[in-house]
């Protein structure tokens, strides 16, 4: 077979197994077998130049790097929808409907799916352009990191209109917004305020790779273009899904509005359960020769329209904006508010993020503020009552000082948050570097506390953290509350630190951006800190996973003069600075590329042993089972779900014996 064939082939197929994973929740192949298969294609690919294409599925993984989007002209244009928050106004609209549409109609109810909005435009069945909503009449032009989201197509299945536009909304759902921030945080990262700002945030990075990388996903819900010759929104929805679209799956087709209010009412409550956030229910004429007799205001439809959902608010006083200085010195606005509840919690504080948004809401102490829960953890102020304030109140003015070591504040351009650059004299950034320390996934030292560290940098006893390996029993005994026992345990548990591996040593020094991930993927690399030391920007983003973010920021550590005398005395105390010659010799390659969960008890080792010998070869441990999973290790008393779901991704399930054997 010759090679246009073999890839043309192997094209098709990755394409219908990613449409039967994403899709319709159905692989039809493990992992393993679609990374040789995606594999044979890019070494076919980069044998023929001359056969690209930007639809091959080898292009999902992004690459580009788009320095400014391009801004194009929508060639239909994106309305948005009128809103309603009440059954009276739904109850209108449907008299609206009426007094138009002669004969009997149906409407269609759908999700509003809480994202950005997107149009795809096809072309002889190939994605050609993606475009965001912009101002409705141009958007950004976002085709390259589109085409990383594995739920929408590239080229389209079976027999479909030669010209057409699709639009729908993208979104991150529940579990991917989590695991995302979580990463963010372990890197010292500003975790996203809620899925729709990380969606739209992913959407306009600059490095598709990134892009490809999150967890973005796509409902389409409104295919537009003359060629359709389908009348009916309804079945219009049907052909998209079956040309391979991901549809709403939550439709339902109502014959009156009582039906309309009942499907509101159920989504209301029944919100909660679904694994991504929608902020309210839209509702469609079905027929298109209606909604066309229907036509448009001069924004939106007249055949549709959304209601949405309230975001439960409340209203209090805000008494007094005070300002936290985080372990980076990062400064955060609060406001300290009446007490006050809202959606059964009794909320006291509100976050004010930062400088911009204390002067875009123009809030001042003693206004009468609206305290919203929207999909953040922490509640919000989204409004002010102005008729309530007092005549002659001023704007707040944002502090230019520390206000705990009054150094004057910095902001460096393109940041929001303000910075103390004190992090030698700063108390919570001293006490925050040290907590950092000894937390459980660093140094793991469980004999201290937040408070215990709050009494020895008060008596002075430290100042950093290579301090607490010079502590002695007899410094910490006298001090206030603190028995024999617990100070035996703390003293014992900073001892027993000194066992603890390089890399989370690494992870343990607070460097910004260095994360777990990180911090292993260095230690392992570079084996020692001194190699680390030496180590140029070069050199540095040659390291699988470290860009030039994370290299400036080692570099910026490693240059300073005090981390360095910092270094200095950790070593002096025994603290590993260096992979353990046994661990570098027991190193292997044999597990690359491979990933692995482990679920049950074993007979021959512990569930760390087993993680230890998967990390030490090269494989990587993740905690629940996907399509990405290449091995579930399965003990006993495995639960029945691990299995049924492995054996549904078609993931192999391997004994610990049989593991053994595969590092040979
Ligand atoms: S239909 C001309 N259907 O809501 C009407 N929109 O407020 C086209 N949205 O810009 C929109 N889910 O971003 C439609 N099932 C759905 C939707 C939906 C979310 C968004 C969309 C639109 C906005 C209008």
């Amino acid at each position: 077979m010759d090679a246009k064939s073999r890839i043309d082939i192997l094209r098709k197929q990755l394409a219908d197994h990613n449409h039967a994973y994403y899709l319709l929740d159905n692989p039809t192949i493990s992992d393993f077998d679609f990374d040789q298969l995606l594999e044979e294609l890019i070494v076919l690919e980069k044998l023929h130049p001359e056969l690209f294409d930007v639809n091959s599925p080898s292009q999902r993984v992004g690459g580009s790097v788009n320095k400014s989007f391009e801004t194009v002209k929508h060639k239909r244009p994106m309305l948005s929808l009128g809103n309603t928050y009440s059954e009276d106004d739904l109850r209108d609209f449907d008299k609206r409907v009426q007094k138009v549409v002669s004969e009997k109609y149906t409407y269609v109810c759908e999700l509003k799916y809480d994202g950005v909005s997107i149009s795809l435009h096809y072309e002889n069945g190939c994605l050609k352009q993606a475009l965001t909503r912009g101002d409705g009449t141009q958007g950004d032009d976002v085709t390259s990191n589109v085409r990383t989201i594995k739920s929408i197509p590239l080229v389209l299945q079976g027999d479909t209109p030669n010209e057409f536009e699709i639009r729908g909304e993208i979104f991150i759902p529940h579990k991917g917004f989590e695991k995302m921030n979580e990463d963010r945080l372990e890197s010292d990262m500003d975790a996203f305020a809620n899925p729709r700002n990380a969606a739209s945030g992913t959407l306009k990075l600059q490095d598709s790779s990134v892009v490809a990388s999150r967890p973005l996903d796509c409902y389409l819900y409104h295919s537009l273009g003359d060629l359709i010759k389908i009348d009916s929104h309804y079945k219009r929805l049907q052909a998209a899904n079956k040309w391979g679209f991901k549809t709403p799956t939550d439709t339902r087709t109502c014959e009156t509005i009582e039906d309309v209010l009942e499907y509101v009412k159920h989504w209301e409550l029944a919100r909660k359960d679904l694994p991504y956030d929608i902020d309210g229910i839209v509702i469609k004429v079905d027929s298109l020769r209606q909604q066309e007799e229907l036509g448009f205001t001069a924004k939106s439809p007249r055949w549709a329209i959304s209601y949405k959902f309230k975001a439960e608010q409340a209203v209090t006083v805000l008494d007094e904006i005070t300002y936290q200085v985080g372990r980076t010195g990062a400064i955060t606005p609060v406001a300290n508010l009446k007490p006050v509840l809202l959606a059964g919690t009794v909320v006291k504080r509100a976050s004010l993020h930062n400088a911009d948004q204390i002067m875009k809401l123009d809030v001042r102490e003693g206004d009468t503020v609206f305290v919203e829960k929207g999909g953040e953890i922490i509640p919000k102020i989204v409004g002010i009552q102005t008729n309530d304030r007092d005549l002659f109140t001023n704007a707040t003015t944002y502090i230019s000082e520390c206000p705990e070591c009054q150094t004057q504040l910095i902001r460096k351009e393109g940041e929001a948050q303000h910075y103390c650059p004190n992090d030698r004299a700063c108390p919570p950034q001293i006490k925050g570097k040290i907590e950092h320390f000894i937390s459980r996934k660093a140094m793991n030292i469980d004999g201290l506390g937040s408070e215990t560290i709050d009494q020895f940098f008060r008596e002075g006893l430290v100042n950093n953290t290579a301090d607490l390996y010079f502590l002695s029993k007899d410094d910490i005994l006298p001090l206030e509350r603190m028995a024999e026992k617990s100070a035996s345990k703390a003293i014992s548990s900073i001892e027993e630190s000194k066992k603890i591996p390089f890399d989370r040593v690494l992870y343990a020094l607070g460097i910004r951006y260095v994360g777990i991930t990180v911090a292993k993927k260095l230690a392992y690399h570079y084996q020692n800190l001194d190699n680390l030391k030496s180590a140029d920007f070069e050199n540095l983003i040659k390291v699988d996973e470290i860009g030039d973010r994370i290299a400036k920021s080692v570099l910026d550590w490693m240059g300073d003069q005090q981390n360095l005398e910092l270094i200095q005395r950790l070593k002096k105390s025994g603290v590993q600075l260096e992979i353990e010659a046994d661990i570098l010799a027991n190193r292997t390659h044999v597990l690359q590329g491979q990933s692995f969960v482990i679920s049950g008890v074993f007979a021959q080792h512990s569930r760390d042993e087993l993680k230890k010998l998967i990390e030490n070869n090269g494989g990587k441990n993740t905690s629940s089972i996907s399509k990405k999973t290449s091995y579930l290790i399965a003990g006993e008393n495995m639960g029945p779900s691990k299995r049924e779901k492995a054996e549904k991704l078609n993931v192999s399930i391997i004994s610990e014996n049989e593991f053994i054997h595969l590092l040979g």
